[in-house]
């Protein structure tokens, strides 16, 4: 019997810890769709992992916009005819002192990072539980499980309502075959910290961790595979921290 290919759309997949999670799914023998609102990026990181499109391809998504996730639904099971899971990665924020964040910022960053969490898990969920399989893997982060501001408390807000989306979710789900879970990662060695934040304060946060390093975007992408596996089922409703050491519970 030939073992069915399967199938991921990865959210935020152009560049960053997306990028890492669409190569290692596709590396796990993945079907891969690489949804972003920079499509160029993405596009070019699909073509690298098939060149002929035949197993990874782009498309644009903006994670803030419910119908872009039944679009990339609709398109994935047209080119592919079935959906396994679905990486909610997508994510961004602009750091502004708590009590200077504007409304127009609160939104932005809350609809990027939990509206899309809330959208992804209604247009894929559903479709997973009607098909009576599906995995879902929400990127979280340490900042909304500690409240740390320095990503920007509507991020840490934002990030905190992620978990528990994943736990409603995967209450709501868990019957229909179909499990949710989170990875919670704190910084990572990515071009976004890099680029982010000045060397001398990054020299002062890799200090103040306990392995004293950056987290590997790498590991991330493991665990990201490991929970869509199709031995994971008992894994529902969790959140896997990955933090080296700065938030233990
Ligand atoms: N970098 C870290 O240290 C770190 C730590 C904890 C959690 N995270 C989380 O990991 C995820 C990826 O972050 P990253 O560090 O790779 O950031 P990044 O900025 O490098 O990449 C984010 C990606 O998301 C895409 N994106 C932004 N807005 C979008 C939208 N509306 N629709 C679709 N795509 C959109 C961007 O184009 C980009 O490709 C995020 O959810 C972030 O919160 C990152």
């Amino acid at each position: 019997m030939t073992k069915q290919i399967r199938t991921v759309l990865v959210t935020g997949a152009a560049r960053g810890l997306g990028a890492v999670v669409a190569r290692r799914f596709h590396d796990a023998g993945y079907q891969v769709a690489l949804g972003d609102i920079v499509i160029e990026e993405a596009q070019a990181l699909a073509r690298e992992l098939s060149t002929d499109g035949s197993s990874a391809f782009a498309l644009k998504l903006d994670v803030t916009a419910k119908a872009d996730f039944a679009a990339a639904r609709d398109t994935l099971l047209e080119r592919w005819g079935s959906i396994d899971v679905l990486v909610n990665n997508a994510g961004a924020s602009k750091v502004v002192p708590v009590m200077e964040i504007t409304a127009e910022q609160f939104e932005q960053v809350i609809n990027v990072n939990l509206r899309s969490v809330l959208y992804g898990c209604q247009v894929f969920g559903q479709y997973f539980a009607h098909r009576g399989a599906g995995r879902i893997v929400n990127i979280a982060s340490l900042a909304g499980q500690n409240g740390g501001s320095a990503t920007g408390a509507h991020y840490a807000a934002a990030k905190g309502g992620a978990i528990t989306l994943t736990k409603v979710f995967a209450r709501d789900l868990a019957a229909y075959g179909v499990t949710v879970n989170a990875i919670s990662p704190g910084p990572l060695d990515l071009p976004v910290v890099h680029e982010s934040v000045p060397a001398d304060k990054l020299e002062q946060i890799i200090a103040g961790i306990p392995v004293g390093k950056l987290g590997s975007a790498t590991y991330i992408a493991d665990i990201a595979v490991l929970l869509a596996c199709a031995e994971a089922g008992f894994a529902n409703g969790a959140c896997w921290d990955v933090n080296g050491g700065l938030y233990m519970r």
